[in-house]
């Protein structure tokens, strides 16, 4: 993100209340961060820590029956949580696509794969059928798609799930979106196929500037695609910075253990896959029933005296992204933990940060 350049997402305060039968769950709890253009922000934590329904509730993909969304979602400057219905609808294709967990659920079994592309290429331009043809058969090309013109006039069913995945990647990319949201896409898809995607990802977003959420359990992605890594746990941002200072120099206890047990980055294992994130003992806390001090204190193998059972500590700055490998200096890193001893450089809670 160039200095200045405003901001493609701005998230501020979000908060997620759902409705459950065992009472009201906070999902998510205060989240605020920015997405700059061209920038890649991934987003990790444990499952259950709230990273897809703070993404579906961005893009008004939560049933309003159930889920209770405040704070604000500016995607170029546009409140996305207050937004108009027909609004949000225009908005979703070039101004935010999403790519989801399952592929199912986001694909109309009913039409062929061409009619769902060509259906959303032409929506947003001004292509004739035949041109939006040509587009949508190159699209499925470029994620790796074996015949993609033969694909064209297949239903859903029809495809295996990992080609499935990449018909809803090619349709997420298909209108150059100014934000897309990769929640766990390339999960499903081998190394080499995931390769390619982050590369059409990468040109995406150096021809058209967009911004990028990537939520992922594999820190091969994370190192390789992002510029910032933003933890999650407990519905809260416990610590983000850019890439460098929050993989080589992680401050949170519970950032340390998903980092624990993690062999070398840049090696990947014996069969080409990459690491994934180590399991840190212990069990994520309940929405419906969250700690009154640190989130992460029931779990915490450091946790101190009093404080750290009874009070929450704030996101802070613990310092001013000393070691940023892309993107501008300057971009801070913080972190919400009482616990900062033996890391360098860490301020007292209090100062700087939101
Ligand atoms: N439709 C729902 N109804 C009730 N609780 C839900 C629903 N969807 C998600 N949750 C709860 O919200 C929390 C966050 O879930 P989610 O965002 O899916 O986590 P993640 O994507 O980080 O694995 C979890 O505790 C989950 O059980
Ligand atoms: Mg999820």
């Amino acid at each position: 993100m160039t200095a200045g350049a405003q901001p493609v997402l701005e998230v501020e305060d979000l908060r997620v209340r759902l409705r459950t039968p065992r009472g009201p769950a906070d999902v998510v709890n205060g989240l605020s961060y920015t997405v700059g253009p061209g920038e890649t922000v991934a987003v990790v934590g444990e499952s259950g820590s709230g990273k897809s329904v703070s993404v579906l509730a961005l893009l008004g993909l939560l049933p309003a029956r159930v889920a209770t969304v405040t704070g604000k979602a500016l995607l170029q400057g546009e409140d996305l949580l207050t937004m108009k219905p027909e609004r949000l609808r225009q908005v979703r294709g070039p101004g935010a696509g999403m790519v989801f967990q399952d592929p199912m659920t986001s694909l109309n079994p009913v039409l062929t794969v061409g009619r769902q592309l060509v259906e959303g290429i032409r929506a947003h331009s001004d292509m004739d059928k035949a041109a939006a043809r040509r587009r949508a058969a190159d699209l499925l090309a470029e994620v790796g798609l074996p015949d993609p013109t033969g694909a064209l006039d297949r239903y859903p069913h029809e495809l295996s799930g990992g080609m499935r995945q990449r018909v809803i990647i090619a349709i997420a990319l298909s209108n150059s979106p100014a934000l897309l949201i990769a929640d766990e896409a390339t999960t499903a898809l081998d190394v080499t196929v995931q390769a390619q995607i982050i590369d059409l990802v990468e040109k995406l977003q150096a021809e058209h500037g967009t911004g990028v959420i990537w939520i992922t359990h594999d820190l091969g992605v994370v190192a390789g695609i992002a510029d910032r890594v933003l933890v999650m746990y407990g519905g809260r941002c416990v610590e983000d910075g850019t890439v460098d200072d929050v993989l080589d120099h992680p401050v949170h206890p519970y950032t340390r253990g998903l980092l624990g047990a993690l062999p070398d980055l840049a090696r990947p294992g014996p069969d080409g896959a990459l690491p994934e994130l180590a399991t840190v003992p212990g069990v994520p806390p309940s929405p419906t029933d969250l700690p009154r001090g640190c989130v992460f204190w029931p779990r915490c193998p450091v946790r101190g005296d009093a404080r750290c059972e009874t009070e929450q500590p704030p996101l802070v700055q613990i310092s001013q992204g000393r070691h940023g490998r892309s993107g501008p200096p300057g971009l801070p890193h913080r972190a919400a933990t009482w616990c900062t001893e033996g890391t360098s450089g860490a301020g007292s809670p209090g100062e700087g940060g939101r």
